[in-house]
């Protein structure tokens, strides 16, 4: 059996499940404790853990055998996950709530992140940037609380969180870390940041433009280093993020990716070094077309197509 431990409660404390042989090395230890011998088990941090894509990133890596680290504001919803997976996988995990559009909670993420293995915290082997802010509306009438919570979490806290854990990521490849299994990020963006224009949605888009590019500057600096970065460009998926654009039945089904082959391909990805990745067959061949659209043209059927008033309920 795994174990599960609230970060929110006091790290000295944990509780640990010795039902079972491997259960006791991890007793009094945060998710991610050494094994025997030194070597640390593999260990993910997901943000926005709370539900949807994040949820499914945890589910995932659990059945994979990570132990987790999973963040979110809602902490009851991070706490049952991280309990119900410890018990279902025999994982360790922790959940770390955290709003990380506020600099303190930001902050104590990055802690987590930058812990390097000589303490009582694993090095973390995979960090997925998933959480995010969605909304919309013209621009020039956004709620400019809404503009900065976007910047906020889809922008500043995803490079910060970064920023925290590929310097570990390098050394421990300088240090001698194999190449198996592999270190990295992988940055939740969104086919939104690959639409010439956006009306209706034009911070969340260009927020998650700007991810793309940087994630894929960053992948080509990290891989000859041995550390993956992938930025993975879901369509639409059935989340809380587009329940009202579920609920307006407005888009067919097959605008839909299900949440666990965006996250299956994106772990795939990951894995295979694939600095992008655009999950399902449709939104993978609408980014081919995207690409060839000249942008004219683009903007002239977005007009006429009211992708607008579709952009808008993104949200
Ligand atoms: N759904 C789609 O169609 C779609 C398409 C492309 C890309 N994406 C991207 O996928 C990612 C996940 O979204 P989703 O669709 O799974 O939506 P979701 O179910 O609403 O999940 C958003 C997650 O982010 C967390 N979160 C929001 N604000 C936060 C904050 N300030 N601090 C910490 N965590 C915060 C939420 O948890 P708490 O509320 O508990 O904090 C929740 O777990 C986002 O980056 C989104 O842009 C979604």
């Amino acid at each position: 059996m795994g174990f599960f431990v609230s970060e929110s409660e006091n790290r000295s404390e944990h509780r640990a499940d010795t039902g079972t042989g491997s259960g006791t090395e991890h007793t009094g230890r945060a998710a991610g404790g050494d094994r025997p011998g030194g070597r640390h088990r593999r260990t993910a941090l997901v943000t926005g853990a709370s539900s949807g894509i994040g949820e499914e990133f945890a589910r995932r890596l659990a059945e994979r055998g990570y132990d987790l680290v999973l963040v979110a504001r809602r902490a009851e919803r991070v706490e049952a996950l991280a309990a119900e997976l410890a018990e279902r996988f025999a994982v360790g995990a922790a959940a770390l709530p955290a709003d990380l559009a506020d600099p303190a909670g930001l902050a104590h993420v990055e802690e987590r992140l930058r812990a390097d293995g000589s303490g009582g915290d694993a090095p973390v082997d995979l960090l997925v940037n998933n959480a995010g802010h969605g909304g919309g509306g013209d621009f020039a009438g956004q709620d400019v609380a809404e503009v900065e919570a976007i910047l906020d979490l889809n922008v500043r806290a995803q490079l910060r969180l970064a920023r925290a854990v590929l310097p570990v990521q390098l050394a421990r490849r300088r240090g001698g870390a194999g190449r198996v299994p592999p270190l990295g990020v992988i940055n939740v963006s969104s086919m939104a940041g690959q639409l010439t224009a956006a009306p209706g949605s034009s911070v969340y888009a260009a927020s998650k433009a700007f991810l793309t590019s940087w994630s894929q500057s960053v992948a080509l600096e990290a891989a000859p280093h041995g550390v993956h970065v992938t930025a993975v460009l879901p369509g639409f998926v059935r989340t809380d993020m587009t329940r009202s654009l579920q609920d307006s039945g407005r888009l067919p089904e097959p605008a839909f990716v299900p949440k666990d082959r965006v996250v299956l391909e994106a772990l795939r990805g990951w894995a295979a070094g694939r600095a992008v990745v655009v999950p399902g067959p449709v939104y993978g061949a609408a980014d081919r077309l995207l690409r060839l659209v000249p942008r004219g043209l683009y903007r002239t059927v977005a007009r006429r197509a009211g992708a607008k008033r579709v952009l808008r309920e993104l949200d």
